[in-house]
């Protein structure tokens, strides 16, 4: 997308709203997670604002954490237990820890803000790296066709009184890039929300583990380990090959 980086994509304006609207996963995601830990240290690729560290590290796990984004940090920072959690930011696919952890993971679809198959593989790579001899690395995204009813639409996600929000995307089936802006259009004014995104299909994430020394293990349909359908989205959980 013309304009748009993955530095800049969460920037202050995005990470001063961003935990205006939590996901609403945060604690069944929290109790999976906390029993792959098995009390073990975990570390979060891209950590945004703590939204899943601080649940988890609420239940007694310890979360270290990589972002791209100094705002998000900041927030993160600023809420109450943030100044003392070991945060680097950097990209997830090269920046490390400098130690080994019990669990990995990468949720709510950040996998696909790697814009390159390449990419997406060193992120594997990177997560291997970090794996205790009998860790694992979990990821949770969205199946590529749940996100794709057309390839470019635009229709209505938010509509107010005052307000509507617009959910714009354009979808590149060569290079498997999603770009959407959200799009706020108020009498105060208009607000875009860009992101751009690399869908891959789990099968294609399974072969990029398989290249960075990993397994597939386990696949649910969500946290509360539903079975996978391939309709909608996955919970995948790799382990040493
Ligand atoms: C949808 S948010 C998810 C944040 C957090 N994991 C959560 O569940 O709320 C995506 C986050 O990924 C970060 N991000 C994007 N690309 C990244 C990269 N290459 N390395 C590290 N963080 C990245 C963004 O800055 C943003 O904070």
């Amino acid at each position: 997308m013309q304009g748009f980086t993955p530095e800049t994509g969460f920037g202050p304006d995005a990470a001063a709203r961003y935990d205006e609207s939590p996901r609403g996963d945060e604690g069944v995601a929290a109790d999976f997670l906390a029993g792959l830990a098995a009390g073990r240290d975990a570390l979060e690729f891209a950590i945004g604002t703590g939204r899943m560290a601080f649940p988890l590290s609420h239940g007694g796990v310890r979360v270290d954490g990589i972002e791209l984004s100094q705002a998000m940090v900041d927030v993160l920072r600023s809420r109450p237990g943030g100044a003392e959690l070991d945060v680097r930011v950097g990209d997830m696919s090269t920046t490390s820890m400098d130690r080994r952890y019990g669990l990995v993971f990468l949720v709510y679809n950040t996998i696909f803000n790697l814009l390159t198959q390449d990419g997406q593989v060193e992120c594997f790579e990177n997560a291997a790296r970090h794996l205790d001899h009998d860790g694992v690395f979990v990821i949770e995204a969205a199946v590529p066709s749940a996100w794709l009813p057309t390839h470019s639409h635009a229709r209505p996600e938010r509509v107010e009184a005052d307000a509507v929000t617009l959910d714009v995307c354009s979808y590149d089936p060569a290079t498997q890039i999603l770009d959407e802006n959200h799009v706020r259009i108020a009498a105060d004014g208009i607000r875009f929300a860009p992101i751009a995104c690399r869908l891959a299909w789990p099968s294609e994430l399974d072969l990029m583990a398989r290249i960075a020394g990993l397994r597939l293990v386990e696949r649910w349909g969500g946290w509360q380990r539903q079975p996978y359908t391939g309709r909608d989205a996955h919970v995948s959980v790799y382990a040493r090959a």
